[in-house]
């Protein structure tokens, strides 16, 4: 339904997207997981035909984006990141509106609205302006207006981008729904890696324009190991090292002050990791041990977090602790 060859796009000096290759199925629904500024809207825009391709070629629904713009059109919805329904308008006039843009009779509006409204529980909110609904609520009707005219593909760019995280499921429930429903193709941009793991068939992790990370993300995850460890301790990159030459870890980043281990067996290695750094006079704060997130899988290939304020509250006091100190 999306295939891509080396899509790119340049914004003078800068490279927004480089090089990409989506191959997504019918049916599917695909992830792009990545931090801010990663290239997540730039690809979305390319594949809806808003921006045009610097290089390379993208075929939507049997269409290609630069040269069957209308083809491509008529076969997709799409939300996009920044909120775009008319607030003076109610739910249901926004739907409307939209129909008839896409050319729907007057019968098969009303149906197709009475329909959406339903999924994405909105049918009691219909006839109230949308400067009425909360954020939450705006959200879900623009995915239903997304799904107005029966589009094969549906782009929905952070869709749940500054929801409560009770607004946030009720939203992955409908996406999941509609999935199922109408067996129309999902590609979802998203930072929250909980989103791209729940929703997601396929997820590909994508840093600076580029795809450094494409698969299941179950799979993603089980190449980190069964757990993660991650330690605050003295002298990070020294306990990095340390551990590297032990060879009982599978992978190893120092991030800020901690230290992230993706390991086999956590519980039997946590009291070795304790002695070793003890014996090396180095203090340990604090451990803990999870299994492992689509975080572990970005932390271990970048050696950052998804989002700077994932980093830990201990490590932004230390830091302000030190700065006030001089260091
Ligand atoms: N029209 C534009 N002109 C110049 N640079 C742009 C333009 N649009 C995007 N960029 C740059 O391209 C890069 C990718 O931006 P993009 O919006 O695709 O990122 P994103 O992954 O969607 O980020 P976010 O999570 O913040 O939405 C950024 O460095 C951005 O500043
Ligand atoms: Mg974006």
């Amino acid at each position: 339904m999306i295939d891509t060859k080396e899509l790119t796009k340049r914004f003078g000096e800068l490279t927004a997207v480089k090089s990409i290759e989506l191959h997504i199925q019918e049916g599917e629904i695909f992830g792009l997981l990545g931090p801010n500024g990663a290239g997540k809207t730039t690809t979305i825009s390319m594949l809806s035909t808003i921006l045009t391709p610097t290089s390379g070629t993208a075929i939507v629904a049997g269409h290609n984006v630069a040269t069957e713009r209308e083809d491509v059109r008529k076969d997709i919805g799409v939300v996009f990141q920044d909120p775009s329904l008319d607030d003076e308008l109610t739910g249901y006039e926004n739907l409307e509106f939209h129909g008839r843009l896409y050319g729907m009779s007057k019968d098969e509006r009303k149906e197709r609205i009475v329909e959406l409204l339903e999924l994405v529980e909105l049918i009691d909110k219909k006839d109230i302006p949308v400067k009425n609904y909360s954020g939450g609520m705006k959200r879900r009707l623009e995915i239903a207006r997304g799904l107005m005219h029966k589009p094969r593909v549906l782009f929905l760019d952070e869709p749940t981008i500054g929801l409560d995280p009770q607004t946030r499921r009720y939203i992955w429930k409908y996406i999941k729904e509609m999935n199922a429903q109408e067996r129309v193709t999902v590609l979802v941009t998203t930072h929250y890696m909980e989103e791209a793991d729940y929703l997601c068939d396929k997820v590909a992790i994508i840093d600076h324009g580029e795809i450094i990370a494409l698969d299941k993300p179950s799979r993603l995850k089980s190449k980190m190991g069964k757990s993660v460890i991650s330690m605050d301790v003295s002298k990070p990159d020294k306990f990095c090292e340390l551990v590297r030459k032990s060879k009982w870890v599978i992978k190893s980043k120092c991030v800020g002050d901690k230290v992230h281990l993706t390991v086999k067996d956590g519980e039997k290695l946590i009291p070795k990791l304790v002695i070793l750094a003890e014996k090396n006079g180095l203090n340990v704060n604090s451990i803990t041990m999870h299994s492992p997130t689509l975080e572990d899988v970005f932390i271990q290939l970048t050696g950052r977090h998804l989002r700077e304020e994932q980093a830990s509250s201990t490590d932004a006091l230390r830091k302000r602790f030190m700065a006030r100190r001089g260091h």
